[in-house]
């Protein structure tokens, strides 16, 4: 057994100190003691219409084109079965969320990866795989992508919804790391540039709490008016007392604040990232993310994702098989570092033994 401390590189979830949970536990007390009838009983299939209206405010939308969840990957589920129909193509970056990957599979879609590269897709390649396989969607996380923590470029934005009108697929563009910006200027979303091609998933799970299961679709009203009717065919409504939170909480205004802590709480773990990155493993590529959740590292040496797993494992280092986060295997080791889960003191240490097991020191 190893006498090294555990140090887990696997979920992307938030630490404990990210959740303010005095003034959610207020918030809860008061919206159901105002609003009761309607967060304690069956209703719209679309969610709370508070949160909804608050959200159309927020993104200068009609109401109709906004829809609660439990959760995004709930919406990504209904987005796969309203957009696609088995044995069509599906278009995902090449490295992308391993979830959305199974997504698709499991309802008969084939997954084609487009390689990403520092500043998003390559162009040539995603245009090649939109003659080649007329895809009914391409996915993408434009902002601090899961698991490459890449941003897409400007212009890149621009040619992907040009392409899409051109080749006549839909985007699904899910930004729930967009917030969390820590350095840079924001994009505009894929969303904003061609509102009739993109769908835009979010959610509450990384700017608030995920445990509170709150994600939500923007887009055209008549693919949000199918998935509402697959919603109330699937659980009648979403869970509104967590929609009623979430409304009381952003309606007192605390959302933004909470959203200036957490960049300030996560911001010194993306530095320490990189300078242990710079420093333990100077050999490896990675996009030096602005944002977000993660840091992607494609390794230097020839090292199988297997030996590095059972090295790490040694070295009591528990990592994410990175082959998830492909359509194909890829040619070398791919490591996802979710750094705000870690303390400085793990990130400095976990990466400093993925750089001794590089240098087949362990
Ligand atoms: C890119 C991406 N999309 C969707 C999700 C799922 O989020 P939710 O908690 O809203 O279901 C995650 C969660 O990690 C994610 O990284």
């Amino acid at each position: 057994m190893s006498s090294l401390r555990p140090i887990a590189f696997t979920r992307g979830v938030p630490p404990v100190e990210a959740f303010p949970v005095a003034e959610v536990a207020d918030c809860a007390a008061s919206v159901l003691r105002e609003d009761p009838n309607i967060l304690l009983q069956y209703g719209k299939s679309s969610g709370y219409l508070p949160l909804r209206r608050w959200l159309a405010d927020q993104h200068d939308v009609p109401v109709e084109q906004v829809l609660l969840s439990n959760g995004s990957l709930q919406l990504m589920e209904f987005l796969t079965v309203e957009l696609t129909n088995p044995g069509d193509v599906a278009l995902v970056e090449s490295p992308t969320y391993d979830r959305t990957i199974t997504t698709f599979c499991r309802n008969g879609v084939e997954v084609v990866g487009v390689p990403l590269e520092g500043d998003g897709v390559n162009l040539e390649a995603l245009a090649a795989a939109a003659e080649q396989y007329h895809p009914k969607v391409l996915y993408i996380i434009p902002d601090f992508q899961n698991p490459a923590g890449v941003t897409t470029a400007l212009a890149k934005r621009r040619a992907i919804v040009e392409m899409a009108q051109r080749f006549g697929f839909w985007v699904i563009e899910d930004v729930p790391y967009r917030r969390l910006r820590y350095y840079g200027e924001e994009q505009p979303t894929l969303f904003s540039l061609a509102p009739d091609r993109v769908m835009q998933l979010s959610s509450f799970s990384k700017l608030l709490s995920p445990g509170l299961r709150t994600g939500y679709l923007l887009g055209a009203v008549e693919v949000v008016g199918e998935v509402a009717k697959l919603a109330e065919d699937t659980y009648i409504t979403p869970a509104l007392p967590t929609e009623g939170i979430i409304y009381e909480y952003c309606r007192r205004g605390l959302l933004e604040e909470n959203i200036a802590r957490l960049c300030d709480l996560y911001r010194p773990k993306l530095d320490a990232t990189l300078a242990a990155l710079r420093r333990e493993l100077p050999g490896a590529g990675y996009a030096e993310p602005q944002g977000g959740y993660f840091a992607g590292v494609t390794l230097p040496e020839n090292l199988t994702t297997a030996d590095l797993l059972v090295a790490a494992g040694r070295a009591n280092l528990t990592l994410t098989n990175g082959e998830g986060f492909f359509t194909e295997p890829p040619e070398r080791v791919f490591v996802r570092i979710p750094f705000c889960s870690l303390s400085i003191a793990d990130i400095d240490e976990g990466i400093a033994r993925l750089g001794q097991i590089v240098r087949g020191k362990r």
